[in-house]
């Protein structure tokens, strides 16, 4: 259940942003070799993609039009249904390519060639240290702005991955996960609470006896911008880790997950106590302890810190706080509706309208719904809340209201409209970026899901949902904005 409630937020967080997702479990009959991948050439136009393959492949998503158009296209490989070829299309040409399974090859690299590569390093220098080129996963661009992405296989690990970028033939960043469980630098919380921002890389490493592992690295070695992000292991527990992030040698920030064992709980009635604006001392005095710092940044007026507790009554549940500059600024509580029950029906929902103050919302519902997240000062235009309602008919229902200055901005919906929405594949092949919703709608023949809704007039945005006639697990996703389809994304088509 709680898997479910974080997947939705996840899910609203797309909706609202309007990202393209894709799943990877689809099944899809159009094939491609790698041979046929590694043929096709950025710059190429869609026709010759589709002559050279022999299929015009799944259409992930499409947005745009004309010149500014962006497809994406997916093929299976030939040999196994877990390798994928995506292929990005910007007005027609062929912008970008990835891979992954298709180069069954493995390349293998060791901690110590990983930590000796340096960005600036050239391909070839690198193929030279490691003894091969790794695995082009994905290449977009040509010439200076060429980016490629190349990954090996972290020795030692079951499931560690190096990830090289290359831009104009340089490395500009290398990635790493893996490594860092087979290492044993250790941290405990009384060195990790005396380290503070501000230190020297070479400050950290004699402080704890190692240079921990090197997560990941961009920029220039020894630029200012240079950014290092190095792990530690608790020392008590292998399952708590420390990360701390360098700019230029220098720490910029740390956190850490599982060191502090301390037990520090906030009730919902705290939760909804505390204000933005509060200092920590305030939020303290009230929750009756200080929480667990679990990441820090900056220093002074710039500094920001994230303090956690756990949810009381809840199993899984956390109250996150952000302070910057010392008030508190933003906070987040996961969990707590799970305890709290506040209902609303599919007829309920559709009658809140945006625009909408708070008061007309908890009047119509009889109740203010559970508090999930704030920030902006009270009363002040600016201010975010976002409430949950649970559904009144079924538990895995639930609605999430999101209020800017008191007044609803978006409403999201998971589960409490019932009905089925059905699409052809060939009907979300024909439909069109820049009809209406009317248009749409009168061509499929139903509404679809309206998932969610946010802003009026040419900024408003709509997520309809359908499910693909014949398929299991078949999903389309469209977005309007302002009031014309501006993205269309599906998967699951057989
Ligand atoms: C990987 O990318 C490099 C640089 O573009 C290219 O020279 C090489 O041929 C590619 N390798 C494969 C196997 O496609
Ligand atoms: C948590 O952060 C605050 C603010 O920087 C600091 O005063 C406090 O000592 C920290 N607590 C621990 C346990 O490090």
């Amino acid at each position: 259940m709680l898997e479910r409630m974080l997947s939705f937020y996840i899910f609203v967080f797309v909706s609202f942003t309007a990202v393209v997702f894709q799943c990877d479990s689809a099944p899809i009959v159009y094939t491609i070799t790698y041979q046929q991948y590694t043929t096709v050439q950025i710059g190429w136009t869609q026709q010759q993609v589709t002559q050279n393959i022999g299929s015009a492949g799944n259409l992930v998503s499409q947005s745009g039009t004309g010149n500014t158009a962006i497809t994406i296209i997916k093929y299976t490989g030939s040999q196994s249904p877990l390798a994928v070829a995506t292929f990005l299309f910007q007005g027609g040409i062929l912008l970008s390519k990835a891979q992954i399974g298709l180069d069954t090859t493995v390349y293998t690299i060791t901690l110590a060639q990983y930590t000796a590569i340096q960005t600036d390093w050239t391909r070839d220098q690198v193929t030279k240290l490691v003894g091969s080129a790794g695995c082009n996963v994905s290449e977009a661009g040509t010439g200076n702005i060429a980016v490629i992405i190349v990954q090996y296989k972290a020795a030692g690990t079951t499931f560690g991955i190096v990830s090289l970028g290359f831009v104009g033939g340089k490395i500009v960043s290398k990635f790493e996960v893996g490594f860092a469980s087979t290492i044993n630098n250790k941290i405990n919380l009384l060195q990790y609470n005396t380290i503070q921002t501000g230190w020297t890389q070479q400050q950290v490493t004699t402080l704890l006896g190692g240079s921990g592992t090197i997560v990941s690295q961009s920029g220039t070695q020894g630029s200012p911008y240079q950014i290092t992000i190095v792990q530690y292991v608790g020392s008590q527990s292998s399952l708590t880790a420390v990360t701390f992030l360098f700019q230029g040698g220098i720490l910029s920030s740390k956190g850490q997950i599982g060191l502090d064992t301390g037990i520090y709980t906030m009730t919902y009635q705290q939760f909804t106590t505390i204000e933005i604006g509060w200092t920590r001392d305030q939020v303290t005095n009230v929750v009756g302890s200080a929480g667990c710092n679990v990441s820090e940044a900056g220093s002074g007026s710039t500094a920001v810190i994230i303090v956690q507790f756990t949810a009381a009554g809840a199993t899984f549940g956390n109250a996150d706080l952000t302070f910057i500059n010392g008030k508190l600024t933003t906070k987040t509580g996961i969990g707590y509706f799970l305890a709290i029950s506040n209902k609303i029906t599919l007829q309920q929902y559709s009658t809140i309208q945006i625009g909408w103050t708070q008061q007309q919302v908890t009047t119509l519902l009889g109740g203010s719904g559970t508090l999930i997240s704030q920030s902006g000062v009270q009363g002040s235009q600016y201010q975010i809340t976002m409430v949950q309602y649970s559904g009144a008919v079924s538990s895995s229902a639930l609605a999430l209201i999101t209020f800017q200055g008191g007044i609803v901005y978006g409403k999201t919906q998971a589960n409490l409209d019932t009905g089925v929405y059905m699409i052809t594949q060939q009907q979300y092949t024909s439909l069109q970026i820049g009809w209406t919703r009317d248009q749409v709608t009168q061509f499929i023949g139903n509404a679809g899901n309206v998932a969610s809704e946010a802003g009026t007039g040419n900024v408003a945005a709509v997520s309809v949902q359908y499910k693909v006639v014949g398929t299991v697990i078949g999903t389309v996703n469209l977005i309007f904005s302002g009031g014309k389809l501006y993205i269309k994304t599906g998967f699951g088509f057989k």
